[in-house]
């Protein structure tokens, strides 16, 4: 059998996969066995009702959880032992849930403190920011705590996008916006996906969400209940009745 490179991985095989997680905040497991992935420029959504897991599941796949059990995947590099800052340094850029900017730093210094690993020019990924967030650039001297809550997620979002990564993760990238600020949103997080990039992402809009994903998996209780194509998750009629209302 020939060995492929490390990096390597099929156009059909996910990009990122945190695999058979289970582990939690201390003695108790919060997540069983729990499985999220994304596959090369496609969109992942996770959803589940309040306190399912899907933040601890988010945090687990970027390092922020000791795993009992499972493993993490980039480009088919295990990187389960990797520190938090080591995995953005593989690729991957995460967007919590909280406290997710700078209030008291300008929109501008929140964008340059999201490059502060990297050692070349970061002119060029700033002003593609500022093209997929127009309004950042007329608010670029302006401090980050004084914007709106959806131009708050487009600055998060952004200073993500700066250290240019393979995989963008969003835990609620539109709580607490209006469907308008939600919907546009979704179009710019639809548009970083066509550039290559892979959005991993957790939404309390389950069936707006679903309706922009490739793939979807519905969390209950720190263990996977349905995982399929965001399509086929929204003509299911027990998904449907559990989890979207209907
Ligand atoms: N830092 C923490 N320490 C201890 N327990 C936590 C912590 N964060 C979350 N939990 C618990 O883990 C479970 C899952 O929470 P969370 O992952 O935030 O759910 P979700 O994001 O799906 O709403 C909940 O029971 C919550 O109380
Ligand atoms: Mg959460």
């Amino acid at each position: 059998m020939s060995a492929l490179p490390a990096q390597q991985t099929g156009p059909g095989e996910p990009f990122l996969i945190g695999e058979g997680m289970t582990g939690g905040y201390g003695a108790a497991d919060i997540l069983h066995d729990c499985t999220v992935s994304v596959r090369r420029g496609e969109i992942a959504v996770i959803v589940g009702p309040n306190g399912a897991g899907k933040s601890t599941a988010m945090k687990a796949v970027f390092g922020m959880l000791p795993l009992r059990k499972g493993r993490v995947r980039i480009g088919g590099t295990d990187i389960t032992g990797l520190a938090p800052q080591a995995r953005v340094a593989e690729g991957m850029a995460f967007v919590p849930q909280t406290r997710n900017i700078f209030g008291a730093l300008t929109v501008e210094e929140n964008l340059e403190m999201g490059a502060f690993l990297r050692r070349d020019d970061i002119h060029a990924t700033l002003e593609q920011v500022y093209h997929l967030f127009p309004i950042l650039r007329d608010k670029r001297r302006q401090a980050a705590g004084e914007l709106s809550g959806g131009q708050r997620q487009q600055v998060a979002v952004g200073r993500a996008l700066m250290t240019q990564p393979q995989v963008l993760m969003l835990d609620e990238p539109t709580a607490g916006v209006s469907p308008i600020v939600m919907d546009e949103l979704f179009d710019r997080i639809i548009e970083v996906a066509r550039t290559g990039i892979s959005i991993l992402m957790v939404e309390q809009n389950a069936r707006q969400a679903l309706q922009i994903a490739d793939r979807g998996f519905v969390l209950v209780q720190g263990s996977n209940a349905y995982t399929d194509t965001g399509a086929a998750l929204l003509a299911d009629p027990e998904v449907r009745r559990t989890f979207l209302g209907g």
